[in-house]
C-alpha cells in the first residue's frame, strides 16, 4: 500500500468512482442465490434507490428468466444504466440487444477469456483468434449500441503484452469501458495496481475509456484488490450486495463504498451511493434469496456496530470514535448497540438502567450489578426486560409493589380492588369503579398511590408463543412537560397493565425523590 495521505495534504477533488452492481448477474448465478424475474425487479428498484450507476441485470442468452427480468426492469427502472452480459458471439449479442430494447440507458457487456489457461483449455483458441473474436463482436455491436463494455475474462492471469494488445484493439473497435476481471480471485493489491497503472499509461486510446475492476474473493482480497485498482486508475468497480457471487463471491458493494467514504482522503475517490440505504438493501437481498450474512460481516452484519466488552462499552460511552470509524446511521442502522452480557462493565449497565428510567446511587448500583453478573452466568445476553425484572426483584428502588388485585366487570360499571405494599413496606388497599376493567384498575391504583397519571397511550400485546406466551402492557403518560413510559409483563394482561401503571408511577416518584434530595444538597 502507498503511505497514507492525510486529509490536510489532500487538495484534489475526489475522483468519482462508478458503481457497477452485478448482484443480479454474477451474484444471482451462484449457488443458492437465484431470483425470479419479479424478485429481480424488486431488487433493481432497491439498487436504483441506493444510487448505483450501472445495474447488470443478467445474461440474456443463458435463460428465458434473464430475458424476462431484463424486460421487466427495462420497462420500469430509469435512473441507472442497465447492462446485460454477452459472449463475443453474434447470436448472444443479438439476444442481448433485443433484451435491452426497453432500457432507457442500455449497455452491452461483452467478454472473452484472454489468459493462456482459458485460451488453451476452455476456448482452444490462439491469441489471434481471441483478439479477432473480441474486435469483430465489438464492431458488430457498435452498429446498434454506443455504450459497450468489454471484459478480458481471467484478465489478471493474462500475459501483459497480450492484455495490452487486446485492450488497445477493443478501444479501437469502439468499446467505451474496459473491464479487467480477476476472475478467480488470484491477484494481490500490489499486482493489480500495477496492471491498471501500466494499461492506462501505455495502451493507445486509454484516455478515451473508463477502466473497471471486477474482483472475486477466493483469497478474501476482492475489496482490497478493487481499492488497489482504483489507486492504479480504475474509475469503475464491479461489485455485489453482501458480496454474493461465484464461489467465494465478488467484491462486496457495501464494503468498498464505505472504504471509499471513510478513507476518502486517502483514496481521493468517492462514489455517488446513498449510504443510509446500504443496510436496508442488504437485508432485502438476504430475505429475497434466503441467505443471511454472518453476524460479523463488515457494515451490514448484526454485530458490525455492537459492543459487548466492558472496556469497549466504557470507551464508547465517553466518545463513540474510540471504537467506531463510521456512524451506524450513515449505513442505515438505527444506532450503535450496547449488548449487555458477561463482558459488560458497570458503566454500560448503569447507562442502560438510566435509559430505562432507573437512577441508582452507588450502593444500589453495586447490588444490581452483582445480580447482573450472576444472571450473565446463566444466559449469554441480558435484555431490557431482564434488567427490569432485576429491578422489580430488587424492590425497584423502594416503589409501590402489587400484592394482589381483583377486577369485576358485571353490570353497568366495572370495579377493581388493589392491594399494594408502599415504599415503606406498609399495605394499602383501595377500590374504585370505572368504565371498564382497565379504567377501574387504574382508578384504584391512583387512589392507592396518590399519583394521578394522564394517559397518552396504552398498548397490550403478546410476547412469545404457546404456553410461554406473556402479555406485555406499555403505557406512556404525560406529567407536566415530561413523558414517562412503563412496561409490565404477566400471563394475565390486566395484571400486566397494573404492573405497567406502577412502573410509571414508581419512576415518577423516584424522579421526585431524586429532585428533592438534589434540592436539599444545594440548599
Ligand atoms: O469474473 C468474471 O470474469 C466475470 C466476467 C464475465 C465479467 O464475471
Ligand atoms: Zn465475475
Amino acid at each position: 500500500m502507498n503511505a497514507p495521505r492525510s486529509s490536510a495534504q489532500s487538495q484534489v477533488s475526489p475522483a468519482r468512482i462508478r458503481v457497477f452492481d452485478t448482484t443480479l448477474r454474477d451474484g444471482e448465478q451462484s449457488p443458492g442465490c437465484s431470483m425470479t424475474p419479479p424478485q429481480k425487479l424488486v431488487m433493481a428498484r432497491a439498487l436504483a434507490e441506493l444510487g448505483v450507476d450501472i445495474i447488470e441485470t443478467g445474461f440474456p442468452a443463458s435463460s428465458q428468466s434473464d430475458r424476462e427480468a431484463m424486460a421487466l426492469i427495462g420497462r420500469e427502472i430509469r435512473g441507472p444504466v442497465l447492462a446485460v452480459l454477452s459472449r463475443c458471439l453474434r447470436a448472444d449479442i443479438d439476444t442481448s440487444l433485443r433484451a435491452l430494447e426497453a432500457a432507457a440507458r442500455p449497455r452491452l457487456h461483452v467478454f472473452v477469456s484472454t489468459s493462456p489457461l482459458h485460451r488453451e483449455h476452455k476456448l482452444r483458441m490462439s491469441r489471434q483468434q481471441v483478439l479477432d473474436m473480441a474486435v469483430e463482436s465489438i464492431r458488430y455491436a457498435k452498429q446498434h449500441i454506443d455504450d459497450i463494455e468489454f471484459s478480458t475474462e481471467d484478465g489478471t492471469r493474462t500475459e501483459e503484452d497480450f492484455l495490452h494488445e487486446v485492450v488497445a484493439a477493443a478501444i479501437e473497435a469502439g468499446a467505451t469501458t474496459i473491464n479487467i476481471p480477476d476472475t478467480v480471485g488470484f491477484t494481490t493489491p500490489e499486482e493489480i495496481r500495477g496492471i491498471f497503472q501500466r494499461l492506462i499509461a501505455q495502451v493507445p486510446g486509454a484516455d478515451r475509456v473508463v477502466f473497471s475492476a471486477h474482483c472475486h474473493d477466493d483469497l478474501g482480497l476482492a475489496v482490497a484488490n478493487s481499492l488497489a485498482a482504483i489507486e492504479g486508475g480504475a474509475r469503475q468497480v464491479e461489485c455485489t450486495i453482501n458480496g454474493i457471487g461465484e464461489r467465494a463471491g465478488n467484491c462486496a458493494l457495501e464494503e468498498i463504498v464505505m472504504a471509499l467514504k471513510v478513507r476518502n482522503a486517502f483514496f481521493e475517490a468517492d462514489t455517488g451511493i446513498n449510504t443510509p440505504r446500504l443496510v436496508p438493501t442488504s437485508q432485502l437481498l438476504q430475505r429475497l434469496i434466503g441467505m443471511p450474512v454472518q453476524r460479523n460481516k463488515a457494515v451490514v452484519g448484526a454485530n458490525a456496530f455492537a459492543h459487548e466488552s466492558g472496556i469497549h462499552q466504557h470507551g464508547m460511552l465517553r466518545h463513540r470514535g474510540t471504537y467506531e470509524i463510521m456512524r451506524p446511521e450513515d449505513v442505515g442502522w438505527p444506532s450503535s448497540q450496547m449488548v449487555l452480557g458477561r463482558h459488560s462493565g458497570r458503566a454500560a449497565v448503569e447507562q442502560r438502567l438510566r435509559a430505562l428510567g432507573y437512577y441508582l446511587d452507588e450502593r444500589e448500583l453495586e447490588l444490581v450489578f452483582a445480580q447482573f453478573k450472576a444472571l450473565c452466568e446463566q444466559q449469554r445476553v441480558v435484555t431490557d426486560a431482564d434488567l427490569q425484572a432485576l429491578m422489580q426483584d430488587a424492590g425497584e428502588g423502594e416503589g409501590y409493589r402489587l400484592a394482589s388485585m381483583t377486577v369485576s366487570d358485571r353490570g353497568q360499571r366495572a370495579s377493581a380492588t388493589v392491594e399494594l405494599s408502599d415504599p415503606e413496606g406498609r399495605r394499602v388497599s383501595e377500590t374504585a369503579e370505572g368504565d371498564g376493567p382497565v379504567d377501574a384498575l387504574f382508578a384504584a391504583l391512583a387512589a392507592a398511590t396518590g399519583v394521578q397519571l394522564a394517559l397518552e397511550s396504552y398498548r397490550v400485546h403478546s410476547v412469545g408463543l404457546g404456553t410461554d406466551a406473556r402479555g406485555e402492557a406499555n403505557l406512556s403518560v404525560r406529567h407536566g412537560d415530561d413523558e414517562y413510559e412503563g412496561t409490565g409483563m404477566s400471563r394475565d394482561i390486566i395484571e400486566a397493565s397494573a404492573l405497567a401503571w406502577l412502573d410509571v408511577a414508581n419512576r415518577l416518584l423516584r424522579q421526585r425523590r431524586a429532585a428533592a434530595s438534589e434540592q436539599l444538597a444545594t440548599a
